[in-house]
C-alpha cells in the first residue's frame, strides 16, 4: 500500500473562488496568477481547468509560460518579470506572450520587435521599490514603445501592503498611482487578491489574482469566509505509542510530556513540504479534533499528541492543512505565510486532483 501522505487539489474550489472573486471586480478583467507552479497547485492542470473562466494568465518568467503553452493553454500569458534577454522577447513574439517591462534594457530589446509584440505592460514603481520605472521615466518609455509600433500598452504597479489600505505606505502608493493614471490614456492594473477584495480593482482594466483564487485568506478580511481552500494536505497515522510524563519526543527533545501521553507518528515531514519551523502546538486535525504537534518535525515524520483525541490507531486519517486547520493558521504557527507553505511543496507527496 502506498504511503498515505497526499496533496489533494480541489479544482472545483478554484473555480468557485474565481466566481466569488469576480463579484468584487466590476468590469475589470481577471488575470489568474499561476506562477510558481500555480502556487504549488500544478500550473498546467490548473490553467487547463480554469482557462474558460479567466481572461489571461500571469507567470514569473518565460519558461513558466512555455510550460503552459506546451500544455495547450492558448489564452494570453503575462510575464511578470519581463524578458531576461532579447531571446525572451523573440519567444514572446512567437508564443504571443505579454511582457511586463521594468528596465531600459528590456525596452531596448522590445523596440527591435515593435508591433510583433501584441501587448506590453509597463511596470511603475509607486513605492514598493522592488521593480519598475520611476514615474519620471514613464513618458519617455511610453513614447519610445509607441514610436516602435507597440501600441497596446497597460500600466501596472504592485502594492507592498495591499491588505492594509490605510497604512502610510499604502496611502503613499495609492496617491502616487492615482496621480500617474490620471494622465495615462491606456489600460491600468494595480490590484492583487487583497486589493481586489477591498474593492480597489473596479478601476483596473486588469486585476491580477493569485492567493485568494487558491482559497488563501487575506488577513483580517471579512469576505474571506466565501473562499474555499483548494489544497488539502493529508496523511494517516504510521505508529502510535504511550509515553510517560517527563519523557521527551523527537530530535533534540524539544517537547517533554507533562502527563502520561499518547503520541501518534505521521509519515510526513519537511521533505514533503511540512515546515521544520512548525512550533509545538501547531494544530493537526485527527478524529475531528485538533491535535498539537509535539517535538521537532523530521524529514519524513512528525509527532502529535493524541491523548485527548479519542480512538486513534495506525491508519487513522489526519489533515495537515485544508479546511481545518486552514493553511493560514498553520503558517501563523510556523512563523511564515500561507503563500510560502503552498509554494514550497516538494513534490515528494503525490498530488491528486478532485473536480
Ligand atoms: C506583480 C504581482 N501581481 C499580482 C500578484 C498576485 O498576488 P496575490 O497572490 O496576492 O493575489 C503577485 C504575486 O506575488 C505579483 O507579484
Amino acid at each position: 500500500m502506498p504511503r498515505a501522505t497526499t496533496v489533494y487539489i480541489d479544482l472545483s474550489a478554484i473555480g468557485d473562488n474565481i466566481a466569488e472573486l469576480k463579484s468584487s471586480l466590476g468590469d475589470s478583467r481577471f488575470m489568474a496568477v499561476v506562477k510558481a507552479d500555480a502556487y504549488g497547485h500544478g500550473a498546467a492542470t490548473v490553467a487547463q481547468y480554469i482557462e474558460g473562466m479567466v481572461d489571461a494568465f500571469a507567470v514569473g518568467f518565460t519558461e513558466e509560460a512555455l510550460e503552459l503553452r506546451a500544455a495547450g493553454v492558448g489564452k494570453p500569458i503575462l510575464i511578470l518579470e519581463g524578458p531576461h534577454s532579447a531571446a525572451d522577447v523573440e519567444l514572446a513574439t512567437k508564443e504571443d506572450l505579454w511582457l511586463a517591462l521594468h528596465n531600459l534594457s528590456q525596452v531596448e530589446w522590445c523596440l527591435r520587435y515593435g508591433s510583433a509584440l501584441s501587448h506590453i505592460w509597463i511596470k511603475i514603481d509607486t513605492g514598493m521599490h522592488r521593480l519598475g520605472f520611476s514615474p519620471a521615466q514613464l513618458p519617455v518609455v511610453r513614447q519610445s514603445l509607441l514610436d516602435a509600433g507597440c501600441s497596446n500598452l497597460t500600466l501596472m504597479s504592485h502594492l507592498a501592503a495591499a491588505e492594509l489600505p490605510e497604512s502610510p505606505l499604502s496611502k503613499r502608493q495609492l496617491n502616487q498611482w492615482r496621480e500617474i493614471v490620471a494622465d495615462w490614456p491606456n489600460g491600468i492594473s494595480l490590484c492583487n487578491s487583497a486589493a481586489s477584495r477591498l474593492g480597489l480593482a473596479a478601476k483596473d482594466n486588469w486585476a491580477r489574482l493569485g492567493y485568494a483564487m487558491y482559497g488563501g485568506l487575506i488577513k483580517n478580511m471579512a469576505s474571506n469566509s466565501a473562499l474555499k481552500p483548494a489544497m488539502h494536505f493529508r496523511t494517516a497515522v504510521l505508529a502510535i505509542r504511550q509515553i510517560a510524563a517527563g519523557e521527551s519526543v523527537g530530535y533534540g527533545g524539544h517537547w517533554t510530556a507533562q502527563r502520561d501521553s499518547v503520541i501518534a507518528t505521521l509519515p510526513v515531514g519537511y521533505g514533503d513540504g511540512y515546515p521544520w519551523s512548525a512550533r509545538n502546538g501547531t494544530p493537526i486535525e485527527i478524529n475531528g479534533r485538533m491535535a498539537p504537534l509535539v517535538g521537532r518535525v523530521s524529514m519524513d515524520m512528525l509527532t502529535i499528541d493524541v491523548t485527548d483525541c479519542g480512538a486513534v490507531e495506525i491508519g487513522t486519517p489526519a489533515v495537515l492543512w485544508g479546511q481545518n486547520p486552514g493553511i493560514d493558521e498553520v503558517a501563523d504557527a510556523c512563523g511564515t505565510i500561507g503563500y510560502e507553505l503552498m509554494t514550497r511543496m516538494t513534490g515528494r507527496a503525490p498530488r491528486c486532483y478532485d473536480i
